[in-house]
């Protein structure tokens, strides 16, 4: 995949713990392209922790700054970027998303989700007293979201981050060709 094959940039979104970050960080690796995560983006330009904004400013001021990460990247080239796991909750969002690049689902069911991020603290969303519960309910409210984001979906509740990279390489493969 390169720039003359038509594909300048490639989105993940997903629920938190489906895989963006080792999934992004490999397909850039393999890709050539260089990697981005909008949570770090806005950690660094806040200079200050995700949960520390929700704490001190509250999720819509958040939310906020995740649209105005995303207009900021639209004219980036050659970058695999991972977004938050509530970057699709805004229409906005979803048009800004799309106009970077294709974009790409990474699924996985609410018990892979749970043992995936049960020993981080740093999630404030899942910072409740049943995370297994509150995970469910999310997933639930956000489905539709992700579906209308979505050009692609992959499961990656059986999947190892390689074989998850190698599936969307392929797919963007048979786009271009
Ligand atoms: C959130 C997901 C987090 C981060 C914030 C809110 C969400 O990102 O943006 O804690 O609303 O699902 P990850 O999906 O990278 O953990």
């Amino acid at each position: 995949m390169s720039a003359d094959e038509g594909v300048m940039n490639i989105v993940l979104i997903g629920f938190m713990g489906t895989g963006k970050s080792a999934v992004g960080r490999l397909l850039a690796a393999e890709l050539r392209f260089h990697y981005l995560d909008t949570d770090q983006l806005i950690e660094k330009a806040e200079g200050r922790k995700i949960a520390e904004i929700f704490k001190t400013d509250g999720e819509p001021y958040f939310r906020r700054l995740e649209t105005e990460t995303l207009q900021a990247l639209q004219d980036y080239d050659n970058f695999v970027i991972s977004t938050g796991g509530g970057m699709v909750l805004k229409e906005d969002n979803i048009a800004l998303l799309k106009a970077i690049g294709p974009v790409v689902l990474l699924k996985a069911g609410p018990k892979t989700i749970y043992d995936r991020i049960k020993s981080e603290k740093h999630r404030p969303l899942l910072a409740v007293p049943d995370p297994l519960a509150e995970i469910k309910k999310i997933l639930a409210y956000r489905g539709p979201f992700y579906d209308r984001a979505a050009d692609r979906a992959v499961d990656s509740s059986d999947l190892t981050p390689e074989a998850v990279a190698k599936e969307i390489i392929t797919w963007l493969r048979s786009r271009s060709s």
